[in-house]
């Protein structure tokens, strides 16, 4: 169990999850919460790290830092995405093991499970067939990471433990044109039609429209991590989502009715670009048994993220 005095580092505490387990901490009266910039210690770094680790010792470590994108990013630079996230994920995760940091939680991706995996997704399934090939570099290095985890906890006893979120989305998001996820790109493509004063009021979308994704509020996500660090079990991989899907049609329909509820939008599919997997529904049965389940309503999430996107924007912050 986390006391409000233990030392927690939150590793990427800057990025879309890392900033949530943080306003999450921060919320709760955490007050012990080690954070680092980029700039003063670098995770592709072992002995930066290593030596950060041993000297800093926090007791529980949300490893949210990792090289992340969409489609575009993950299939364009698939060595920085393979190289990277290895060796950002096995500094910590030696590192701490060294340190003798005995809990981790480890951030993998509803996206490293087979192209077409059985669905609902079970945790077991990973591994049971082919990658998605947009993001085979990225899925493998994920699944050493989970990987390393479980062996780490057979070989040392460990608590290092491995969530697995579905498309996550929220406040502090990456909303760049070409390296984004579907969610921030949505948005900002929304956001930039509200702008529009001609009458050309048409939104592109990569695909066809036809897959089916589940969708999650970041601050669901964080709440997650804290519920599993604070848990005693078994399991190394647990799934986290809401348990509902929609199309990437659907999503584009709902967004536009609750953003722009008066304009009247042409939606263009471009079928050029790659769908991506099918289908990708996580199984949360495993979730809900140990306690867990998401919280945030999808309405109150769009229009929230919405909001932060417009502050954003207004305030120059946009991440490039
Ligand atoms: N976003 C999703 O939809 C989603 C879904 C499922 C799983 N996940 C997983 O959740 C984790 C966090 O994702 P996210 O969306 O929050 O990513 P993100 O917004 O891109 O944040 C990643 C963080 O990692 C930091 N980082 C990257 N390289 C670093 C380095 N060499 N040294 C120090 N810090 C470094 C970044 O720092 P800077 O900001 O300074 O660059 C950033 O703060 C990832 O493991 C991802 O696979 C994400």
């Amino acid at each position: 169990m986390i006391k409000k005095s233990d030392k927690i580092f939150i590793a990427g505490h800057k990025g879309l999850i890392g900033s949530a387990i943080l306003r999450k901490l921060n919320s709760l009266g955490f007050k012990n919460i080690l954070k680092i910039d980029k700039k003063k210690l670098n995770l592709l770094n072992q002995k930066q790290v290593f030596t950060f680790l041993k000297k800093n010792k926090p007791k529980f470590i949300f490893l949210a830092a990792a090289k992340v994108g969409g489609i575009y990013s993950n299939n364009k630079f698939k060595a920085d995405f393979i190289y990277e996230n290895i060796m950002i994920q096995s500094n910590i995760i030696h590192g701490a093991f060294k340190a003798n940091i005995k809990n981790i939680i480890f951030l993998g991706s509803s996206c490293i499970y087979p192209k077409l995996s059985k669905q609902p997704i079970k945790e077991k399934y990973l591994l049971s067939g082919q990658l998605e090939e947009t993001n085979d570099a990225y899925a493998i290095a994920k699944i050493a990471g989970i990987k390393m985890c479980e062996s780490y906890n057979k070989q040392y006893n460990t608590n290092y433990k491995c969530l697995m979120p579905t498309n996550t989305f929220g406040p502090n998001d990456n909303y760049h044109k070409l390296n984004s996820h579907f969610i921030p790109s949505l948005i900002r493509k929304i956001f930039d039609l509200s702008k529009k004063t001609n009458n050309n009021k048409n939104i592109k979308v990569w695909g066809d429209g036809s897959p089916k994704r589940e969708i999650i509020y970041v601050d669901d996500i964080a709440d997650a991590c804290i519920h599993f660090m604070n848990k005693k079990i078994k399991s190394v991989l647990i799934n986290i989502g809401t348990g509902k899907e929609l199309s990437i049609k659907e999503y584009v329909k709902l967004f536009l009715k609750i953003l722009l509820p008066n304009k009247k939008i042409n939606i263009i599919f471009d079928t050029s670009k790659p769908n991506g997997t099918p289908r990708k529904l996580m199984d949360i049965s495993l979730a809900k048994k140990y306690g867990w389940k998401s919280k945030t309503n999808l309405k109150d999430a769009i229009i929230k993220t919405y909001k932060d996107y417009c502050y954003l924007k207004k305030n120059n912050k946009i991440k490039s």
